[in-house]
């Protein structure tokens, strides 16, 4: 195991600790959100726990399904008590998320529970004003008139690359990466949701509580 994955799971099993028997869990996406899916799955068998889950992505849910916990969808629960993701970059007051194009559902499941931990390793942390890059998707139709609003932030659609053309969304939409310094994350979160054909963004200023894992274990940021 090398490092960086060593610190991974020590920040699940930091996010491990706020799970109770009888919850909902939002399960978040990428790399990170992964092995706390792996590590939850154990707990849920371990501890005889009652837990059902929503999902932010196929992928996770593939995962979760293929680790045997209850997958449900957001019609068939009555709250989410607890979401668990990873992000890009992080500062105390703002992330940035959607580096696996996963943003939007991330965020609708996020900001819809009662409890948002995000778990990262420390190459994650920005220290000062955050930057990098944003991700934003956006309806098909409405990118090239998107991309001309945000030219300042020099926009380009992603690709992907086991397919030819754009990567298309759990949402089937387009992904735009942007390059951002945000002095205020809140306010840019805020102008990036109203301009038209955009659904959401990667930006997040909602959350309780970041775990910084690292080779020996795990602190809160
Ligand atoms: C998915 O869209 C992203 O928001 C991920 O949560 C984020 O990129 C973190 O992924 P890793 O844990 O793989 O770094």
């Amino acid at each position: 195991m090398d490092q960086e994955g060593s610190s991974k799971i020590n920040a699940a099993k930091g996010a491990l600790e706020y799970v109770k028997d009888g919850m909902c869990v939002g399960l978040g996406s990428g790399s990170t959100a992964k092995e706390f899916i792996r590590l939850l799955s154990k707990k849920v068998r371990s501890d005889r726990l009652d837990i059902s889950c929503v999902t932010s992505s196929f992928d996770s849910r593939m995962l979760a399904i293929k680790e045997g916990l209850f997958v449900t969808e957001t019609d068939a629960i009555e709250r989410i008590d607890l979401t668990v993701d990873g992000a890009d970059t992080v500062t105390k007051t703002a992330l940035l998320k959607g580096g696996g194009g996963a943003l939007t559902r991330e965020k609708i499941i996020a900001y819809n529970s009662k409890k948002f931990i995000v778990i990262v390793d420390e190459t994650k942390i920005c220290r000062g004003t955050l930057q990098g890059e944003v991700n934003i998707e956006v309806l098909p139709f409405a990118a090239p008139l998107v991309m001309k609003e945000l030219i300042k932030y020099q926009p380009s659609i992603r690709m992907a690359r086991a397919k030819l053309g754009p990567v298309i969304s759990d949402n089937g939409c387009f992904i735009l990466d942007c390059q951002m310094k945000l002095e205020n994350p809140k306010n840019m979160e805020n102008w990036l949701k109203s301009i038209p054909g955009v659904i959401e963004n990667g930006i997040f200023t909602k959350f309780d509580k970041i775990i910084i894992g690292n080779e020996k274990g795990y602190r809160t940021f």
